[in-house]
């Protein structure tokens, strides 16, 4: 076929030829390990070695496991490079032998970037190359604890079909690398270009074969970077790490709800804070919403940053029928500060109080944060997690939160319980 079926893009379709799958090398005869009962496996051999960046072993659980594959998936430029090239530093600083291949820059340019982010230790070695073939030549003379490769859709395999970075490549490459990974106890990571509209050619084919799959994201023009793991098969799937990407390389991130509301100005309309849950872990942001009576006929517009428009445009719904806060004919905005994108929907309260708040160019006290999701009646209901969040608005010193009845108290912050948005913008100080 020309074109592909699924996504209507011609020249699109690879072959790709697939081993007789009945020609496993000994087969069945040679079955390998025995079964022991399960009692008697030690959990802790599946402990990690911590990289000594803080951020990624919270994500990892510990660290790295020997014997696994980990794929470090994110957008070009998002700074895979500069992370694993830290952690690597840092590995090797803390005695672990490790190895670089470097498929997609000179060694003088990993070099160069070392320098700035401190990573230059004897016991990291680097290799520009993109032969697979001379990769596992290097394993087998360098012994390395530790594998990287940067990155996998650069590597080929020339006893296989198709270009570097095809389907067919990228999976075989990283089976190899797998197989090798087990063998040898070796921990490899792999580091893979994700790009914007979803043409994953690598990563996604990649998701089953590896045992963890890291996301890193961040919106580039903030320093602001977010890593989360989308599988792991050695721990949670909900831990969340943050850095800031600064010239010495990436930070750690270790308190970022203060970091999101480092430069909030509190006075200001349509500006609520909201304790959000990113990967099972609660952080503050400031919801801004921003609301301007429309000039002349043109159509009024609706623009969003790091929430979802249409959300955006059924809370205004429900603010004008159940909260009686008409926005009428508007331009309206809403953003989260910082870079972030939220789609946890306990964050619908705030997200209706700062459309009033803007509507109303009334300021919501700054001691205040709100949690809960809307629904289409105007009522208030309770998000996952509530107490842990309202833990970390009080730790931060917010005073009041404006949660749901059925919210459990917290310590250390006043619950205000409202059932519906109209209670909420009373409450607030919205109405006269
Ligand atoms: P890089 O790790 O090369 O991204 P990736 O491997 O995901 O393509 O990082 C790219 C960006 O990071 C680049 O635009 C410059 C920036 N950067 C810093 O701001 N500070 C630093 O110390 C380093 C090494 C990079
Ligand atoms: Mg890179």
């Amino acid at each position: 076929m020309g074109r592909c079926p699924e996504c209507g893009a011609w020249s699109t379709l690879v072959e790709e030829v697939f081993d007789d799958p009945l020609e496993l090398p000994g087969a069945p005869f040679d079955v390998g390990e025995r079964p022991v009962p399960l009692a008697t496996v030690d959990p802790l051999a599946a402990a990690g070695r911590p990289t000594g960046v803080d951020e990624l072993d919270r994500v990892l659980g510990g660290g790295l496991v020997p014997g696994s594959v980990t794929l470090l998936a994110g957008e070009p430029g998002i700074g895979k490079s500069t992370l694993l090239l830290q952690a690597l530093g840092r590995l090797a600083g803390a005695g672990a032998r490790c190895l670089l291949v470097s498929a997609e820059e000179s060694k003088e340019q990993v070099r160069l970037r070392a320098g700035r982010i401190e990573a230059l230790d004897p016991n990291l070695l680097v290799v520009a190359e993109t032969s697979l073939p001379n990769v596992l030549a290097h394993v087998d003379e360098v012994a390395p604890e530790v594998l990287a490769i940067d990155s996998v859709q650069t590597i080929v395999d020339p006893d296989q079909p198709g270009v570097p970075g095809s389907i067919h490549q990228v999976r075989e490459c990283a089976h190899r690398l797998v197989r090798v990974a087990k063998a040898r106890g070796l921990a490899t990571v792999l580091v893979g270009h994700v790009t914007k509209d979803g043409a994953i050619a690598g990563p996604r084919a990649l998701e089953h074969v590896v045992d963890t799959v890291l996301a890193f994201e961040g919106d580039r023009h903030h320093a602001l970077r977010m890593l989360h793991a989308l599988k792991h098969r050695f721990g949670s799937t909900n831990e969340l790490g943050v850095f800031e990407m600064r010239d010495g390389g990436l930070a750690d991130v270790a308190d970022p709800s203060a970091l999101f509301l480092a430069d909030r100005r509190a006075e200001l309309s349509g500006s609520v804070v909201t304790p959000i849950l990113e990967g099972g872990r609660p952080l503050l942001v400031e919801v801004q919403a921003l609301v301007v009576p429309a000039t002349g006929d043109a159509p009024s517009r609706r623009a969003t940053q790091g929430v979802d428009g249409g959300r955006l445009a059924l809370l205004q719904a429900v603010l004008d029928r159940r909260g009686e806060v008409k926005v009428g004919a508007a331009d309206v905005y809403a953003s989260v500060a910082g870079g972030i994108r939220v789609a946890d929907p306990g964050i619908d309260l705030a997200l209706t109080l700062a459309l009033a708040s803007a509507r109303l160019d009334r300021p919501i006290p700054a001691d205040l944060v709100a949690v809960g999701e809307v629904g289409l009646g105007g009522e208030v209901r309770l998000a996952a997690q509530t107490p842990r969040r309202l833990a970390e608005a009080a730790r931060l010193g917010f005073r009041f939160a404006v949660v749901p009845v059925s919210a459990p108290a917290v310590e250390g912050i006043t619950s205000i319980p409202v059932r519906g948005i109209a209670e909420a913008l009373a409450l607030a100080g919205m109405y006269d």
